[in-house]
C-alpha cells in the first residue's frame, strides 16, 4: 500500500511512504534537518558517551547533548563542571553543542524541535531500562524518535557509576574515560583516596 505524506514535517515534494502498518503512522518523508539530543547525566563524561556522540554527529545535522539538572541527585561533579568538560571533549564536532535541561526530556525535546533522542545501548542488560524509557517518551511525545546505537566494544562494559566507584577506591580508569576526565576525578578524589588509604593503614584500626 502506497500514501501520500501530509505530515507538516515533510518537504514539499510528496515521496511515496512505504511504511506499511495496521495503524498508519504519518509518513515523515524526507526530513529538511534532523536534531537530536542526547541526554544523560554523564557524571563523568566517559569514552562510551564520546564514542555514541561522535556516531551520533554523523548520522543527525544536530545533536545537542543534553545534560540533565537533577536537583535530586547528588553527583560527584558540579552541573558546570560536566558541562565544562563535555563542552571541552566535544568542540572539534561542529554541528554538536551541549545544553542542560530540566523537567521532562519530551518537553525539552520540543523546545528546541529536536525530533529524535539517542540513546546507547551497550548490552542486553541496558535493554529492558532503555526500551522502557523510549515507550514512555513515545506515549508523551508520539512525534519524537528514539534512536539506539551501540557505542564501540570495548566501551560494552563502561558505565558512569563504575568509573565513579573504581576510580573512589583508587583504581586504574585509565582509557576508559577522556585524559582531561581522568585528571579531573584524580584531582577530585585524590584527598579521599588518601585519607582512605592513610585509616586502612594505621595500626590498630579495623572497618
Ligand atoms: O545518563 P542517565 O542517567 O541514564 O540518563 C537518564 C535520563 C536523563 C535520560 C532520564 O532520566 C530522563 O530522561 N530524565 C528526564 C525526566 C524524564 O523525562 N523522565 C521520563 C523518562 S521516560
Amino acid at each position: 500500500m502506497r500514501s501520500e505524506c501530509r505530515s507538516p514535517l515533510a518537504i514539499a515534494i510528496p515521496l511515496p511512504c512505504r511504511i506499511e502498518s495496521s495503524f498508519a503512522p504519518p509518513c515523515r518523508g524526507r526530513l529538511k534537518k534532523v536534531t537530536a539530543i542526547y541526554p544523560g547525566s554523564f557524571d563523568p563524561p566517559t569514552n562510551g558517551h564520546l564514542d555514541l556522540i561522535e556516531r551520533g554527529s554523523k548520522i543527525f545535522d544536530e545533536l545537542v547533548v543534553a545534560l540533565l539538572r537533577n536537583p535530586e541527585k547528588d553527583p560527584l561533579f558540579s552541573l558546570g563542571e560536566r558541562r565544562r568538560m563535555l563542552e571541552a571533549l566535544t568542540s572539534e564536532f561542529a554541528n554538536v553543542r551541549v545544553d542542560t535541561f530540566d523537567g521532562l526530556t519530551v518537553d525539552y525535546a520540543a523546545k528546541i524541535k529536536a525530533s529524535a533522542v539517542l540513546r546507547g545501548i551497550r548490552a542486553l542488560s541496558d535493554y529492558e531500562y532503555e526500551l522502557q524509557m523510549a515507550l514512555m517518551n513515545r506515549k508523551l511525545q508520539p512525534q519524537l524518535e528514539t534512536v539506539f546505537m551501540m557505542p564501540a566494544e570495548q566501551y560494552s562494559y563502561v558505565s558512569s557509576r563504575l568509573v565513579r566507584e573504581v576510580a573512589k577506591l583508587g583504581g586504574s580508569i585509565a582509557g576508559l574515560v577522556p585524559q582531561m576526565v581522568e585528571e579531573r576525578l584524580r584531582e577530585k578524589l585524590e584527598p579521599a583516596v588518601k585519607l582512605e588509604n592513610a585509616r586502612k593503614s594505621k595500626p590498630g584500626k579495623r572497618g
